[in-house]
């Protein structure tokens, strides 16, 4: 029977920053991913970068606050910001000797600024400042003597015991194998594959809010999914990170206008859901946006050596402007967690994308998401010490059939991702929302019919989307106020507004 102080699920920053806050403090760690390889997280695709405070603490909690139209919780927000500073310098700088870009006349940190941030203070190498945090992160984890990590091993279950959780189902082949913890933190991220065009990877379907969610533990903000204003617009989607705007970059329709000024006075780097709403209504109107890139200081191919990398590996001619479209990116919500990443269930934590701390509120500020997985994760691992495994009785998991039909998996899916882009996009009308929801209460209920009989990963998976769309259609049918990523417009009224300008 396997056995671990601490469980972490996801080997994204904040799974790996939690299990570095435990190591650190002595314990066991066993951190598992679902992934065939612990660096396809999404936190692996993070360009732009990872902020710091700055020049002043209390401008980038102003800043914070603004983006969310002030609904991000102002004592969470003091817990990132008191925080920042110190995690960014101990862990990525001092203990896994990140080398972000610098000044090449001061040889000092090169900062750079992305929309609704009022300076310059963010850390970035290049604009894939994921993948030179989180594999440094990975390689230092796994030399380490307190930390395991296993790959290809999702977690499909909680063990639950009168309101505590015990760790986790684990799968093997066919069957779910129990590993007791004395805590479980929950690091899963996104919920990018429940729409069809995502800046997350693969996987992403919200496996540690339904687990979490389906043991009992509160969700919140669910209905704050945010789309990033600039993806590549063609077949497949890629992110164009915010910095390139930061840097000078200039949204066009296909008329060749400049047309943000027309929608907020911070134009280009106004707050990401007015931008990204501005970019569908100019595709609509006109067919096309593009990103200027030849108004930059410097020239693309030299600013950003990989996104330029990216347009040639997908034959885009920069040159003449990059087409783009909003995209999926993040959810604002999750698993409703306190100041250290603890749920409303005892012994289970959440952190990063996967949890709700307080500190996006309606909208995320950019570059704040590798920081709180950061900060978060940090806390919880170090306050996650110190409980003995208790094995207790674990679920039964059947394994009668564990094969499903051909294609089963991906029909759900393909309907699921149908009704979320549909209905739970940029815009969201009431009776649409309504509809979203009756569709996938029907869908939940399809695949929990076969998670009856049957145990296959992809079952499993497939239940977490279900549950966690469910839970995202469900918040946003119940707030009918529009505020952040959540836009709330009756379709009648949108027709009636363009009949009366025609
Ligand atoms: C970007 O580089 O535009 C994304 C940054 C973020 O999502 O915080």
């Amino acid at each position: 029977m396997r056995q671990t102080e601490v469980l972490v699920v996801g080997t994204g920053i904040a799974g790996c920053a939690a299990a570095l806050g435990a190591a650190r403090e002595g314990a066991n760690v066993l951190v598992v991913t679902k992934a065939e390889r612990p660096e396809d997280a999404s936190s692996d695709w993070a360009q732009g970068g990872i902020s710091t405070t700055g020049t002043d603490p209390e401008r980038f909690k102003q800043d914070i606050l603004a983006a969310s139209a002030d609904t991000a919780d102002e004592a969470a927000v003091d817990v990132l910001v008191e925080n920042a500073d110190d995690a960014v310098e101990d862990v990525l700088v001092d203990t896994l000797g990140v080398e972000f870009d610098l000044d090449a006349e001061t040889d000092e940190f090169d900062y750079t600024r992305e929309a609704a941030h009022s300076e310059e203070r963010i850390l970035h190498v290049d604009a894939s400042t994921g993948k030179h945090i989180l594999r440094p992160f990975l390689r230092y984890l796994d030399d380490h003597e307190n930390v395991e990590i296993l790959e290809d091993t999702a977690a499909l279950q909680l063990i639950t015991h009168e309101g505590r959780v015990h760790g986790a189902m684990l799968d093997t082949e066919t069957t779910g194998e129990p590993v007791f913890a004395g805590t479980t933190v929950l690091a899963t991220g996104g919920i990018g594959d429940l729409f069809a065009r995502s800046t997350n990877p693969a996987g992403s379907t919200g496996d540690g809010i339904a687990m979490a969610a389906l043991a009992g533990a509160d969700v919140a903000d669910m209905e704050f999914v945010q789309f990033h204003p600039t993806a590549f617009a063609g077949e497949e989607p890629f992110l164009l990170s915010e910095a390139v705007r930061g840097e000078g970059g200039l949204l066009r329709n296909a008329e060749g206008e400049r047309f943000m000024p027309d929608y907020h006075p911070d134009a280009e780097l106004a707050p990401r859901d007015v931008v990204a709403r501005a970019v569908q209504d100019e595709i609509d109107a006109t067919g096309e946006v593009t990103l200027d890139v030849s108004t930059l200081e410097e020239p693309f191919a030299e600013a950003f050596p990989d996104l330029a990398a990216k347009c040639e590996e997908h034959d885009v001619d920069w040159e003449s402007g990059i087409p783009v479209a909003p995209c999926e990116h993040f959810l604002c919500g999750g698993v409703d967690v306190d100041d250290r990443g603890q749920t409303t269930l005892d012994r289970l934590y959440a952190v990063g994308e996967c949890a709700r701390t307080g500190v996006h509120g309606a909208n995320r500020l950019a570059s704040t998401s590798l920081l709180e997985g950061l900060v978060w994760g940090l806390r919880a691992g170090e306050d996650a010490v110190g409980v003995e495994p208790e094995p207790v009785e674990a679920p039964d998991l059947l394994d009668r059939d564990p094969d499903l039909p051909p294609r089963f998996a991906a029909e759900k899916f393909h309907r699921l991702r149908h009704v979320m882009d549909e209905y739970l996009g940029l815009r969201r009308d009431p009776a649409d929302m309504a509809r979203a929801q009756g569709v996938l209460r029907r869908l939940k209920g399809e695949v929990d019919a076969y998670i009856r009989t049957r145990t296959a990963r992809d079952l499993y998976e497939l239940r977490n989307a279900s549950v966690t769309a469910l839970l995202v259609a469900r918040a946003a049918a119940d707030n009918e106020e529009s505020v952040g990523c959540h836009y709330v417009v009756e379709a009648a009224d949108e027709e009636a507004t363009a009949t009366a300008d025609d």
